[in-house]
């Protein structure tokens, strides 16, 4: 029988797919839709200390080869999310989640990583470094000083299980260089890669959304092969017990098993679910177990990171 099994630190998952950060993931009734579908987890909207309305609309727009966006970070506060997070968790019997959340700033980060640590909220957070649409901010792991100092100042602090959200490098140094920061420190996880940041998409002769003068981040089929790269580089650098969440350009299970093979344990899907719905965890499940039947695997361990060279 085969199984896309999956555990990253000491949470199993019964399934390795699940939605990414900012898609069907605002509001409890969004969460509850992926939490009922055949997707293995959820992870919640990235979370700020106060809610905020995010960008001007239109934000989001999808295309014939993947999405652009500027939400700029419209979330209801990261307590919507932790309370629902702990209520599923006191409840038992749930799958098990990811909590997104970041800071307006360092010091904002902290405090909220410092509410994370007193909650009764055991479960995973994901540390989002890298949102590419707030006006003014630039992309936190774009800037190893500051990721650096982040790091270790939350690792002073928080005991629980975190890891982090990363956006694409695309430089062998700059895979190097972070790969050396992240490796400092006891991280559950990476996740590679958020959007391709400040694309540009065009329709006649005007942009396509609104914030930013249409500059926004790129999903979809193009991010592929970026996402396959940072995911195998992390996977040939970071210490083994950091594991390695596979974001961008999953649209079917040659690409979720495409992500395995370069050392993904965890494969999440955006633009795809943005446009889909929570029905494609059952049709991309099956689309990985019928390839992973035709090769003879088993279990995702059995070819994980196992990618060839020539
Ligand atoms: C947003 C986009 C991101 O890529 C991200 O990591 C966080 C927030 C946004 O625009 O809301």
């Amino acid at each position: 029988m085969v199984s896309t099994k999956t555990s990253i630190g000491a949470f199993d998952f019964d399934n390795c797919l699940m939605n990414a950060a900012g898609v069907y993931c605002m509001t409890r009734k969004e969460l509850e839709a992926i939490e009922s579908s055949a997707a293995g987890s959820f992870v919640t909207k990235t979370g700020t200390l106060e809610a905020r309305a995010g960008n001007p609309e239109p934000r989001y727009s999808n295309t014939d080869w993947g999405s652009i966006n500027s939400m700029g970070l419209p979330n209801k506060g990261v307590d919507y999310y932790l309370d629902f997070v702990t209520e599923l968790q006191e409840e038992g019997g749930h799958k098990n989640h990811f909590l997104s959340l970041v800071g307006m700033s360092p010091e904002e980060t902290h405090t909220i990583l410092k509410k994370v640590e007193a909650s009764n909220y055991n479960g995973l957070v994901e540390l989002n470094l890298s949102c590419p649409n707030v006006p003014g901010k630039p992309q936190i792991a774009y800037d190893f000083e500051t990721t650096d100092a982040i790091l270790s100042e939350v690792f002073s602090y928080y005991t629980k299980p975190l890891g982090i959200k990363l956006p694409p490098y695309f430089d062998i140094v700059h895979f190097d260089q972070a790969a050396a920061i992240f490796n400092k420190y006891p991280l559950a996880f990476v996740n590679s890669v958020n959007s391709i940041g400040n694309g540009l998409v065009i329709d006649d002769e005007t942009v396509v959304i609104k914030p930013k003068n249409g500059f926004g981040g790129i999903g979809g089929d193009f991010i592929k092969p970026t996402a396959l790269a940072n995911v195998h580089a992390f996977y040939q650098r970071l210490n083994p017990s950091i594991k390695i969440i596979g974001t961008g350009g999953v649209k079917s299970g040659r690409d979720a098993f495409e992500h395995i093979l370069c050392g993904a344990s965890m494969v999440q899907i955006g633009t795809a679910l943005h446009k889909e719905g929570p029905a494609i965890f059952e049709r991309i499940t099956k689309e990985l177990q019928n390839i992973m039947a035709e090769k003879g695997y088993d279990s995702i361990e059995d070819f994980r990171g196992k990618l060839h060279y020539l």
